[in-house]
């Protein structure tokens, strides 16, 4: 990755009309929540969302958590049932992150998703996360600021420590008062589900809905994460590191030695593109292919590095899937 300028971003209205061109731009701003300093980036901007893991060095894709300033734009991009609706005006701003059916036609990445139905929402409490995403006026995609496999950051400066150079501003909001991410449930499952706990007690959720939460923290149930992101594989058949394509194969390329490619992923070789077009064109290459009765998908040799290293994880999953 190219060594980038990292701005620091005041909190006022400077701060906030240059954070909103940045993300507009698609490009990475870190910016305050209550829970911990998050890195966000147009979350209907494929390849800007594909910066984020990137940025952060993300061996896989999992899902985002979308931000957005408040409950009627979150409705814009999710459906709530009655259930969500109460939880949302309960905890509202706060630590509490919903996953909920994905809208038709929010166009929404499928990054964001991982290539899912369902979405997990949240509206941070800070004033000043409120402010950007209100200026901004969309849905910010944003884990946690911090490379991977390192501690999620409560200042700017924990940010700057970990990603400078690697992102285009962080915003100095102050520390995040709660210091612990957002505590994620699944609502319209019976009972509501907790996916993890978090900054908000679960015991506050369970006394609004008046019921026990399902714990589906632990790898034994097909509710964790980990787990849904397996739900998602194509259903033809596919044959990874395919230089050249069997016959009768969809052949999904990636690089310019993929002449005659059905797809490529990029073109030119560039793997924030491929990420970002990677479950799109999955999906498509299904369609395809099961609509011309062709044996499978064959896909090029992805290389191993960069954002690479995820592309490849998820490719072998759904590959994996298929066995
Ligand atoms: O406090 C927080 O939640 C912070 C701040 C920045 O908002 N964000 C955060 O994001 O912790 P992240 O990317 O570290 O957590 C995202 C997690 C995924 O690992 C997964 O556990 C869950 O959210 N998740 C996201 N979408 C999901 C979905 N559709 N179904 C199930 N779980 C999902
Ligand atoms: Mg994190």
């Amino acid at each position: 990755m190219d060594r980038i300028e990292t701005e620091t971003l005041s909190p006022d209205e400077t701060g906030i009309a240059r954070a909103v061109a940045i993300w507009r731009k698609g490009g990475l701003v870190a910016f305050p929540t209550e829970t911990v300093y998050g890195l966000g980036a147009d979350a209907c901007n494929g390849a800007a969302v594909a910066r984020i893991f990137a940025a952060k060095n993300r061996p896989a894709f999992n899902p985002l958590i979308i931000h957005v300033a408040d409950l009627a734009s979150a409705r814009r991009f999710a459906h709530f049932s009655d259930v969500a609706e109460r939880l949302a005006a309960a905890f509202w701003p706060g630590p509490l992150s919903l996953v909920l059916p994905v809208r038709k036609g929010a166009w929404l990445s499928p990054l964001v998703t991982a290539g899912l139905d369902s979405v997990a929402v949240r509206v941070p409490q800070t004033p000043l996360a409120r402010a950007l995403l209100a200026a901004f006026g969309g849905a910010i995609a944003a884990p946690s600021a911090n490379p991977s496999g390192t501690i999620s950051p409560t200042t700017a400066a924990h940010v700057l420590q970990g990603l400078a150079g690697r992102i285009d501003a962080v915003m100095d909001g102050g520390a995040a008062q709660v210091g612990l991410e957002s505590t994620i449930v699944h609502p319209d499952l019976l009972p509501p589900a907790l996916l993890r706990p978090g900054g908000l007690p679960a015991e506050a959720i369970e006394a609004v809905l008046g019921c026990t939460l399902q714990i589906a923290t632990n790898a034994e149930k097909p509710l964790s994460p980990g787990q849904l992101l397996s739900h998602y594989a194509p259903k033809s058949r596919l044959r990874l590191d395919q230089a050249t394509p069997p016959d009768g194969w969809f052949w999904l390329g990636f690089g310019r030695i993929c002449k005659g490619a059905d797809l490529n992923l990029s073109a030119s070789g560039d793997l924030v593109e491929a990420a970002a077009n990677l479950f799109a064109m999955l999906h498509k290459a299904d369609d395809i292919a099961r609509r011309d009765g062709l044996a499978g998908i064959a896909i090029a040799p992805v290389p191993d590095h960069g954002l690479g290293a995820a592309i490849n994880d998820r490719l072998a999953r759904a590959a994996a899937e298929k066995i």
